[in-house]
C-alpha cells in the first residue's frame, strides 16, 4: 500500500509508539474471528512517537486496523500475513486485493488492546447480538493495517458480499454446493431459512449475470443497499455484467477444488473470502468501481478436514445435491430453476 512504501517489508511498525491514549477510535465492524477499527491520530503527535514515523506520515491514513478476537481459533497474524504474501497474492492482480501489512501492538499489557477493549464495551449495543462480550485476543502481539474500502465521500457506495462457491458441483447435480448446504441447514434447523427474509442467493447467479436478466435481478436484490441511487444501481449492474474478477475467482476456485484433496487449505480460503466494492462517481458522466477481495485468511485444514468430509457425505447421502431429501427443502439454486 502506498502509505507504507517507506516501511521496509522486514520492518514491522509498532503502533503502541503512537500514544494510543490520545487516539480517536471508531469501531467499524467484526466477523467471527476479527475486529476492525478506524484509528485517527491527533494532529501533531509528539516527536516521542516511533522513530519510523516520519513527519507528516500517518500510517493509519487510508487504512483500518484489524485485530484478532479472543477465543477465535485462527492462526497468528504473522502466519496469515506470510500465507497471504506467498500463496494468495500470486493468484490475483494487485489492484483486486485489499492490501494488508503487519503491525505490532506493543508489549503485554498492550495499551493498544486496552483502548480497543474499552471502546468495545462502550459500543456493545451496536454489535451483533451473538458477538457481544467478545474482546480483543488479550495477548495478541500483532494486528494488521488493511486498506480502507469504505466510502470516501457521501456519493460513494460501499458494499460487501461473500461470493462463496462459484462453480457448479461436478457431475449431474441439481443443486450447487452452496445451495445444497443451505438445504441441509434448513433440514437440520427449519428456522434457518426463515431468518433470511430474501431467501438465499445462489452464488452461480453471480456469473450468470452477464446473460441472464433473472440472475441479475436476483443478485441486485441481495446485494444492492436500499439507500443506493439509480445511477449507483446502474453502475453496479454494468459491473456485474462485465467484471473479470468473479470469473477469475471462479477459475482459481476450480483449480483448487476441495474434492481433489490437494491443498484443502487454499480451497477453503478461496471459498470464504469477501468481495468489497466501492462505486464512486468522480464526475457526472464517469464512474469508478474498485473491486477487491479481502478476508483471504489461511484456514486450518487439518482441524476442519474431518468435519468437511462428514458434511460432504451427508450432503451426498441425504440427497441434498439432487433435491431428493425428505422432506423436500425449497432453494433458489440456479440449477433447479433451469
Ligand atoms: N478493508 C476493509 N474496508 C472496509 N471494511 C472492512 C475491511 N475489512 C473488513 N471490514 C469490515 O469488517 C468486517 C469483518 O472483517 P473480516 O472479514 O476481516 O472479519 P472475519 O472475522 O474474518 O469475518 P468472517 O467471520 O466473515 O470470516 C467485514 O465484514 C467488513 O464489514
Ligand atoms: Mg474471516
Ligand atoms: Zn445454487
Amino acid at each position: 500500500m502506498s502509505q507504507s512504501a517507506s516501511v521496509p517489508s522486514d520492518h514491522i511498525p509498532d503502533i503502541s509508539d503512537f500514544c494510543p491514549e490520545n487516539w480517536t477510535i471508531n469501531f467499524v465492524n467484526e466477523g467471527a474471528a476479527n475486529l476492525v477499527f478506524e484509528v485517527g491520530l491527533p494532529p501533531g503527535i509528539p516527536s516521542t512517537a516511533g522513530s519510523h514515523r516520519k513527519r507528516g506520515h500517518d500510517i493509519f491514513q487510508g487504512n483500518l486496523l484489524r485485530v484478532p478476537k479472543a477465543g477465535a481459533k485462527t492462526f497468528p497474524y504473522p502466519e496469515l500475513q506470510q500465507y497471504w504474501e506467498s500463496t494468495v497474492t500470486p493468484l490475483f492482480p494487485e489492484e483486486n486485493l485489499v492490501q494488508q501489512q503487519l503491525v505490532r501492538l506493543g508489549h503485554s499489557p498492550s495499551k493498544v488492546i486496552s483502548r480497543l477493549d474499552e471502546l468495545l464495551i462502550k459500543e456493545e449495543s451496536r454489535r451483533r447480538k451473538d458477538f457481544r462480550g467478545t474482546r480483543v485476543l488479550p495477548d495478541a502481539q500483532y494486528g494488521m493495517l488493511i486498506e480502507d474500502m469504505r466510502s470516501q465521500n457521501t456519493s460513494d457506495l460501499f458494499l460487501e458480499f461473500k461470493p462463496k462457491w462459484l462453480s457448479p458441483s461436478p457431475s449431474q447435480r441439481t443443486r450447487c454446493r452452496n445451495c445444497a448446504r443451505e438445504a441441509y441447514r434448513d433440514h437440520l434447523d427449519p428456522s434457518h431459512h426463515k431468518a433470511h427474509r430474501l431467501g438465499i442467493l445462489c452464488p452461480l447467479d453471480f456469473l450468470a449475470c452477464r446473460d441472464s436478466p433473472q440472475s441479475l435481478d436476483s443478485v441486485l436484490k441481495h446485494i444492492l443497499p436500499a439507500s443506493s441511487s439509480p445511477a449507483q444501481r446502474n453502475h453496479l449492474l454494468n459491473w456485474l455484467k462485465t467484471n473479470t474478477l468473479l470469473p477469475l475467482l471462479q477459475k482459481v476456485q476450480s483449480e483448487h477444488d476441495p474434492s481433489s484433496g490437494v491443498n484443502l487449505e487454499l480451497s477453503m480460503t478461496l471459498r470464504d473470502c469477501s468481495l468489497f466494492l466501492r462505486i464512486s462517481s468522480p464526475s457526472e458522466e464517469s464512474m469508478k468501481i474498485e473491486a477487491k477481495l479481502a478476508d483471504l485468511d489461511k484456514k486450518n485444514a487439518t482441524k476442519k478436514k474431518d468435519h468437511w468430509e462428514e458434511l460432504e457425505r451427508n450432503l451426498v447421502e441425504g440427497g441434498f445435491y439432487d433435491g431428493k431429501e425428505t422432506p423436500r427443502e425449497e432453494t433458489d439454486c440456479l440449477l433447479e430453476r433451469n
